[in-house]
């Protein structure tokens, strides 16, 4: 842990931890936005078929839409959107009409919205600094709501599935790529509950994968469905993170394929387990009634 270490052990709030990290999703590498072409992904990619980060995070973006089955006309809520990566991608790739997105680091938000008048997207895209808890948006306002390796983050994860229960339209559906504790995996211990603590993920959001449909399912979802994708998450991260940080490599340089045994035995997990105490990724896929 860095020098930063204290006053983040102080904080509650994810934005601290966030602009922190600036324009990059590895720590140390903030390069301040200079580099205006870079892309400003936070998420930690699927792998699957992926070579770079950036294709990476593209293939995790296009698993959520069409896990949610984004059509032209849907109104989307993307709930913590970061710098909006996905949500251009989902314009551009899925035609969708409208987007609201919300986050609670303000920094994210105004470049984002800086890039979005840039790209043209602003009459599309609409970004506002918030919490996901509470969004401020009528019932029934929205076709979909997304969290895109967000909600583990939020405090709690049950209120954001009761907020987007309720901003969801009937018949509307809620998509999360999310972070999470394998089935009777140990994340007890003070050296997690620090890390946890200092990357502001509540012990409350601490469950797996089956107690996961249940709390969609108390929040009044049907169809709950959770798939774990762990294998093509943890270790194309994993590979990435040495690459840049022992390397000295670049975003966007092309790394070996993932081979069977990474995929199968999770290889790279250990630095998340033994940290914030999650070993499972997980697509969630819910229905409003
Ligand atoms: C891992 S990043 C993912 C960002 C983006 N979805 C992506 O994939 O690039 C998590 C995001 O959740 C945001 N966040 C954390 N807690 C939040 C809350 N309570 N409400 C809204 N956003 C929140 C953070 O500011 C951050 O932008």
């Amino acid at each position: 842990m860095t020098l930063t270490t204290p006053k983040l052990l102080m904080s509650k709030d994810p934005s601290d931890f966030y602009t922190l990290l600036g324009d990059d999703v590895v720590e140390r590498f903030n390069g301040n936005f200079e580099d205006v072409s870079k892309p400003l992904w936070l998420n930690i990619g699927f792998w699957k078929e992926a070579r770079s980060y950036p294709d990476a995070c593209r293939a995790m973006a296009a698993l959520v839409g069409e896990a949610a089955d984004l059509q032209d006309a849907d109104t989307v809520l993307d709930a913590g959107c970061g710098f909006a990566e996905q949500d251009i991608f989902f314009v551009e790739e899925f035609g969708v009409r409208r987007i609201v997105g919300i986050d609670i680091t303000p920094q994210h938000i105004e470049v984002g919205q800086q890039r979005l008048r840039n790209l043209g997207l602003d009459d599309r895209i609409q970004l506002a600094v918030g919490s996901a808890l509470r969004t401020g948006n009528p019932d029934g306002s929205f076709d979909k709501v997304i969290a895109l390796e967000s909600a583990f983050h939020f405090d709690t994860r049950d209120e954001f599935f009761r907020e987007a229960f309720r901003v969801l339209r009937s018949g509307g559906k809620l998509v999360l790529a999310d972070m999470l504790p394998g089935a009777g995996e140990q994340f007890s211990g003070l050296i997690r509950s620090l890390a946890r603590k200092r990357a502001c993920v509540p012990r409350a959001n601490m469950y797996d994968r089956v107690s996961y449909v249940r709390k969609l399912t108390s929040a009044g979802f049907v169809e709950a469905d959770v798939k774990s994708i762990a294998g093509f998450t943890y270790p194309g991260m994993a590979r990435y993170i040495h690459h840049r940080v022992k390397k000295g490599g670049s975003y966007d340089d092309q790394l070996d394929a993932l081979s069977r045994d990474d995929i199968e035995n999770i290889a790279g997990l250990e630095l998340w387990k033994s940290s914030l105490g999650v070993s499972d990724y997980i697509i969630a896929t819910a229905r409003k009634p």
